[in-house]
């Protein structure tokens, strides 16, 4: 009798149960007429029938025929299973650590976290057992959860397994409980099922295929545009079916309005599966079903992974949590109407039943996985809220503290990775927290951003494996913390759904270059990047897609600091490189991926900036006349991917340094612009202020009469100082005023104040000659309202006065000529100290300009103690008794004291000090102090200033010539920028030696061959295949790899040495290193001691 109702696999568990199987069949005893289709009529029979269904049978998908006292043995067994644990996750947990350890090179295929896994395998044989009794439902269960096996390698001997663990774990668990009927249902259902997943396996790679054809037909090349359009003719025919149509274009037009776009439908024909899908969804009356949206937006990845279940199943998780954010009734089955009838009119060469089939069969999965969570987001997500929004802060902390120590248990590597303080470890585990519930509210925008967390854990290099005991940690110290069932599963799934997402970015993004760069290792980095395509060699440097969000593996490195690895790369990108076909140079990719790179550079890793302006540069080994050709591939630090000027020199300006500034190509650059665009503008500009500048001096230097003089005005003097004047106030003042405002008003909407002292200064002061037209305009404010003009108010000729005079007598009377000569002699210098910055024609006039800046510095702290001594000493003279009646007061002594210091005193007065012998005590001492430590002082100051300065004289100039072609590049007329880039000639290819034409992007010109000696050429020539497709040739080996060959050799060598001298003093044998090698290699049987 027990053998009866058992296969061959549970004949070792046979004797065991024979007992208590009498028992049971005592009990109840089989029912032929119970059985259904499978008629038992004798024990043989049933003995036959009951080991084919514990054989794996994967040629066919029959529904199952249990006899029925055989099912309710079986579901009262796991009834009792489940009971015997507190929680089913307890029963989830058993049975998948049987699973996990019954096949250990199975493990992999387990992806999801322990905790969530585990649940999901109960809830599935739990559906199987519960359906049993009903065989098409039980199929329709099977079916589909075999869609979820669909990428798993699922083999007849890994369901044996499989099966044999789970009878195991029931065994163990109910002892004498799990009968022979009940283990026979188990067990066939377990085989039925995995035979089940088989045949899906095979049987739907052909659906797959007809899926994906129809598809790509379908979505992404709109290729029956005809067929549409044909489709529409023959429906003109008939008066209804125009009727129809029109109501199909008032339908669209409603849906595309709704959708925002706003574009008139009627101009165009639907030819993509979107436009088309909205087309038909109008036709058939669903226009007002927003969620259809939502679903189309994802349909192309649930397309598209049609035969990947993990990736289906997250886009479909998604997508319910998108719907959640719909109001209204979803019908799914009208999504599937709508899809079905846009297919059939974008595929209609090839559609036929297959295709019939193939969608529909997709569609119920898509439609179950959706079904799984439709409606639940909502109630998970106020749970999840209402328990996270009261969670005090020691909650947190606790839960903080809980979920690493339980990580690191579980997963003892993980601490390799959280090395962090502890503050930052809580900080982002409570950032997690937050995620799961964002994860309801915005999945999106999530969705998004973890594909970004996701890259940037590529370069953290966190394995993947360690996903799954991150979340299952989390999900257990929850479920300490609540006992609320709404809470336990919406934390554990949102998690599970962002761990999942993040594991299929880190897998998508880890590639071989990002692990090199984990190392900051040069020749891991060189190794990664050897095996990469020649055409894609700079794109793998340089971009790291995963769904929208991607990652720069240059910026990584710099931004995690493996700067090594980050110098290798610029230098990789900026190796010309060449086959007998194409050049190969990585500058274009590098500035059009990063058109920023220099700004990057100059703030994060400056000492990368060398090597990257450097790599622009080829030099020609050849010689000719004594010249060398130089290319300098400088397009992009010229013009952005638009075409306008770039921001490049700009950027080097605002980091101020005077050694890059002079780089070769940065130097050729800003020679460029400013001899072929800047300079003619600059000049243009500067004309106006040279004009005002004529006419300041006219009207205040040359036809001013000083009072002292005494001479009389002429009429003609009278009327130019006039004109002068009133252009002066008219055309300086206010067009400074203007500028001036413009600027205050740019600097305040960007908040460029600096606050310095604690008086807010706008950032535009700070430049000479900003700030410089900004004392100018007050200035010319002052002279304008002192103006002798308006005084006079001489605006005819009368007897007493002539026209326009400024000297009349009420003026002199009252002083105001005198203010206003003051104001007017400091405009002048002012006029002549902002004429200045013409010396940037000449560098070397610039440079001595600023040199002369620069060393004021050391001037001012002369002055400060002048006139410190000054004011000290004279306070003690003052309290000196004398009888000098000139020198009794305060000022006398200020002023004589300085003129002493500046060698201005008159001899005489140092006579009249020789009667007063205190007092000449005093003045020595003053003098002495001033003349002989002071001014010594100064003049070694200045010349340690100026030696400090000299090195990067010409930098400062160069950095100064670069601002202006910044700011005079700003008023260039786009007409001009566009015939200056014209001449540059960026499109044409140029020669690096003769007759070989190369890359272009760049300028040549000829460099005296001394000037730099290149003795190699940089360009690495390859022979062999040209394919784009195919990686670079091996080159030769780096003297640092041959020397780590070597010291390997000798290593290996010394060790075998070592060996076979111990070998031969046992052996007693001779000291002969020859014959040692050779014993050895004897005695090894290699022999290659010798060889070595
Ligand atoms: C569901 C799984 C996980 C989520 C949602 C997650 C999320 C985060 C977040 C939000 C940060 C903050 C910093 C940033 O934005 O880059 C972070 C940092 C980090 N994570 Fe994860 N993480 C997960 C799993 C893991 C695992 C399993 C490891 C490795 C054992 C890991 C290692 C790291 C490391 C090393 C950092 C950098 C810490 C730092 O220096 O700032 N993460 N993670």
């Amino acid at each position: 009798m027990p053998d009866l109702c058992r296969g061959t696999d549970m004949a070792d568990n046979e004797n065991a149960n024979s007992s208590e199987y009498e028992e049971d069949t005592e009990s109840e005893e089989p029912d032929s007429e119970d059985i259904g289709p499978i008629v038992i009529t004798s024990r043989p029979q049933e003995l036959e029938l009951l080991k084919q269904l514990m054989t794996v049978n994967d040629k066919s998908f029959e529904e199952l025929q249990l006899p029925p006292k055989v099912v309710r043995s079986t579901q009262k067994a796991w009834d009792s299973f489940v009971g015997v644990f507190e929680r089913k996750e307890g029963a989830a947990d058993s049975i998948y650590g049987a699973f996990f350890d019954a096949a250990p090179n199975l493990q992999g295929m387990f992806r999801a976290p322990r905790a969530t896994m585990g649940l999901r395998i109960l809830a599935g044989i739990s559906q199987f057992v519960g359906s049993a009794h009903e065989p098409a439902q039980l199929r329709r269960h099977v079916e589909a959860i075999a869609f979820n096996h669909l990428d798993l390698d699922v083999t007849a001997p890994r369901v044996e397994i499989f099966r044999e663990a789970t009878m195991e774990v029931f065994d163990l668990e109910l002892g004498a409980l799990f009968g022979t009927r009940a283990r026979f249902g188990l067990s066939a259902i377990m085989t039925y099922a995995g035979g089940a997943y088989i045949f899906a396996r095979k049987e739907y790679a052909g659906r797959i295929r007809i899926l994906l054809r129809s598809w790509n037909t379908a979505a992404k090349k709109g290729e029956t545009v005809e067929q549409i359009e044909d489709l529409d003719s023959k429906s003109d025919d008939d008066e209804e079916e125009e009727e129809v149509a029109q109501e199909h274009v008032q339908a669209d037009a409603n849906l595309k309005s709704q959708d925002g776009t706003g574009k008139n439908p009627q101009l165009k024909v639907p030819t993509t599966f979107d436009e088309m899908f909205l087309f038909n969804a109008a036709v058939m009356g669903y226009a007002n079903s927003t969620w259809m949206k939502f679903i189309l937006e994802y349909f192309d990845p649930i397309v598209s992974n049609v035969a990947n279940s993990y990736r289906l199943q997250e886009e479909c998780d998604v997508l319910s949590l998108n719907l959640a954010k719909c109001k209204g009734d979803i019908n799914l089955p009208e999504f599937k109407a709508v899809m079905l009838a846009s297919l059939r009119s974008l595929v209609p060469k090839e559609w036929n039943s297959q295709h019939e089939v193939a969608w529909n069969w997709l569609w119920e999965n898509v439609e179950r996985l959706l079904r799984q969570q439709l409606g639940k987001p909502r109630a998970h997500q106020k749970a999840l809220e209402r328990f996270i929004g009261g969670l005090q802060q020691e909650h947190l902390t606790s839960y903080c503290r809980d979920q690493y120590k339980r990580f690191f248990q579980l997963a003892p590597s993980g601490q390799d990775f959280f090395k962090q303080s502890t503050t930052r470890l809580y900080f982002i585990a409570e950032k997690i927290v937050e995620m799961t519930v964002e994860m309801y509210r915005t999945p999106k925008k999530m969705v998004e951003e973890l594909s970004g967390l996701g890259l940037r854990h590529v370069g953290y290099g966190v394995p993947t494996e360690l996903f799954s005991p991150y979340v299952t940690s989390a999900v257990e110290v929850i479920r300490g913390m609540t006992t609320d069932d709404h809470t336990q599963t919406a934390f554990a799934w949102s998690l599970t759904l962002i761990a999942k997402i993040m594991v299929r970015t880190l897998v998508e993004g880890s590639t071989v270059v990002m692990q090199a760069i984990n190392t900051n290792i040069e020749k891991n980095l060189k190794k990664a990047i050897a095996v990469a395509p020649r055409g894609k060699r700079a794109m793998e440097l340089l971009n790291i897609t995963v769904g929208t969000q991607s990652i720069s593996p240059l910026y990584w490195a710099i931004e995690s600091g493996s700067l090594v690895c980050a110098q290798a790369m610029i230098e990789d990108l900026l190796t010309i490189r060449a086959d007998r076909d194409n050049y190969y140079f990585g500058a274009d990719a590098l500035f059009t991926r990063h058109p920023e790179v220099i700004k990057k550079l100059s703030s994060s890793a400056p000492s990368l900036l060398d090597p990257l302006l450097e790599g622009l540069i080829w030099r020609s080994r050849v010689i000719s006349n004594g010249y060398r050709r130089v290319n300098c591939y400088c397009k992009h630090l010229m013009q952005d991917v638009d075409g306008n000027h770039h921001q490049a020199l700009q950027w080097l300006v605002e980091y101020g340094n005077p050694v890059m500034i002079s780089q070769f190509t940065v130097v050729l650059v800003a020679d460029l612009m400013w001899t072929r665009l800047v300079a003619y503008h600059f000049l243009l500009g500067r004309c106006y202020f040279l004009f005002t500048l004529c006419l300041a001096v006219t009207s205040q230097s040359f036809l001013s009469i000083p009072s002292a003089m005494h001479r009389s005005e002429t009429l003609e003097a009278n009327i130019v100082v006039f004109i002068c004047r009133v252009f002066l106030y008219l055309g300086s003042m206010c067009k400074i005023l203007y500028t001036q405002i413009r600027s205050f008003v740019a600097d305040c909407k960007s908040g460029a104040i600096d606050r310095t002292y604690y008086i807010p200064i706008p950032q535009y002061l700070f430049s000479l000659q900003s700030g410089g037209n900004f004392m100018l305009f007050w200035l010319l404010v002052g002279m304008c309202t002192t103006e002798p003009l308006w005084r006079c108010g001489a605006f005819s000729t009368t007897e007493d006065h002539i026209i326009f005079s400024t000297h009349c007598q009420s003026v002199l009377d009252d002083g105001t000529k005198r203010v206003y000569s003051m104001f007017s002699c400091l405009a002048i210098l002012l006029y002549w100290t902002l004429l200045l910055d013409f010396s940037i024609f000449s560098m070397h006039i610039s440079a001595y300009v600023l040199v002369f800046g620069r060393v004021l510095s050391e001037v001012a702290l002369f002055i400060m103690a002048l006139v410190f001594l000054v004011i000290s000493y004279s306070t003690a003279i003052m309290a000196l008794e004398h009888e000098l009646l000139d020198f009794a007061d305060f000022g006398t002594w200020l002023l004589s004291l300085t003129q002493m210091s500046l060698a201005m005193f008159p001899q005489v007065y140092y006579q009249e000090f020789e009667k007063e012998a205190n007092l000449l005590v005093v003045v020595i001492a003053f003098v002495l102090i001033v003349s002989v430590i002071l001014v010594n002082l100064l003049v070694a100051q200045l010349n340690q200033a100026y030696q400090h300065v000299y090195t990067d004289m010409q930098g400062y100039a160069r950095l100064n010539r670069a601002s202006v072609i910044v700011t005079t590049l700003e008023g260039i007329s786009a007409k001009r920028w566009a015939r200056f880039l014209q001449g540059m000639k960026f499109d044409e290819r140029l020669e690096f030696n003769e007759g070989d034409v190369g890359l272009p992007g760049g300028v040549q010109i000829m460099e005296p061959a001394a000037t730099n000696i290149v003795t190699v050429d940089s360009i690495r020539r390859f022979g062999g295949s040209s394919a784009v497709a195919m990686p670079w040739p091996e080159e030769d080996d780096s003297m640092e790899d041959r020397f780590d060959r070597l010291e390997k050799l000798i290593m290996t060598s010394v060790k075998k040495m070592g060996k076979s001298r111990k070998s031969k003093k046992k052996d007693g044998g001779s000291s002969n290193i020859l014959s040692t090698l050779g014993g050895e290699a004897s005695s090894d049987g290699s022999g290659s001691g010798g060889s070595d």
